[in-house]
């Protein structure tokens, strides 16, 4: 059983990956509903909502997590892993997916959370095989709530989304890093305004990496349950856009007291 993990739907998105990659197991999704946004927590906060979903993930049985959440994996991968890698196996997005700008030459922009570029953690994670290598971070921490409120036709929200496009290309930026889940469902709307940038999701390259040992442990068979920390209704509603959610979402036990 795979567990996979965001404050909200932006982990669809994962999700969707893993599954368009032929993965078929039994998959177990949280939305941290009630936490949500990640990216304008402090570490302790995240440690300590990331603890219970890690908690409730190994009750569930399933064997591996997903970390679908770039906040998380940029604060609080090394202390989930020194405190469950015995129970299970963590997949964090930013350490999976540096490596594959190794050879990079062009500056790369990066879109994130601003606890995320706050964190500089995909600058760190890249140049550690690249030390050259020009990144530009930016917070685009609104981009969240547009994707979770189905704001996207607001003429505020297009504002902000070109705006901060503008930042990129002013920047001279080729690629951008979708750095939070979130981002990967207004990819239609970026391209508007990005002339020929190139949108890179974390998330494909992740599983290119991790395809093979997901495989070997799969049931074969695909089964999904999901569970939310708050307002089932919404995610369901929020998260069918991105997703084909045929099951009941459900408040998880932990999440009730
Ligand atoms: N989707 C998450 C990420 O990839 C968290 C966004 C948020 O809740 O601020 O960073």
């Amino acid at each position: 059983m795979i567990g996979l993990f965001d404050s909200g739907v932006g982990g669809l998105s994962v999700l969707k990956a893993v599954v368009n990659n032929g993965i078929k197991d039994n998959f177990i999704y949280f939305g941290d509903t009630k936490n949500v946004p990640y990216g304008t927590k402090t570490k302790d906060e995240i440690l300590s909502y990331t603890k219970d979903i890690m908690e409730f993930f190994i009750k569930k049985g399933a064997d591996c997590a997903i970390m679908a959440c770039n906040t998380s994996s940029a604060l609080v991968y090394e202390e989930l892993r020194r405190q469950f890698s015995d129970k299970i196996k963590i997949y964090p997005l930013i350490q999976y997916a540096a490596p594959y700008f190794k050879d990079e030459k062009q500056t790369i922009g990066v879109m994130a959370t601003s606890a995320t570029v706050k964190s500089f953690a995909y600058t760190k994670e890249i140049t550690k095989l690249n030390p050259c290598c020009n990144i530009i971070e930016q917070e685009c921490q609104k981009f969240v709530e547009i994707v979770e409120k189905r704001l996207y036709e607001d003429i505020s929200s297009l504002n902000y989304i070109k705006e901060k496009l503008e930042y990129f290309k002013n920047a001279g930026c080729k690629k951008i890093i979708l750095g939070c889940t979130h981002f990967p469902y207004l990819v239609p709307v970026f391209k508007k305004y990005a002339g020929s940038i190139e949108f890179i999701d974390p998330a494909e390259l992740l599983i290119k990496s991790i395809k093979n040992e997901l495989i070997i442990n799969a049931s074969g068979r695909n089964s999904f349950e999901f569970y939310v920390s708050s307002d089932p209704e919404n995610f369901k509603q929020s998260g069918s856009m991105f997703f084909d959610i045929k099951e009941d979402v459900s408040l998880a036990e932990f999440a009730k007291v």
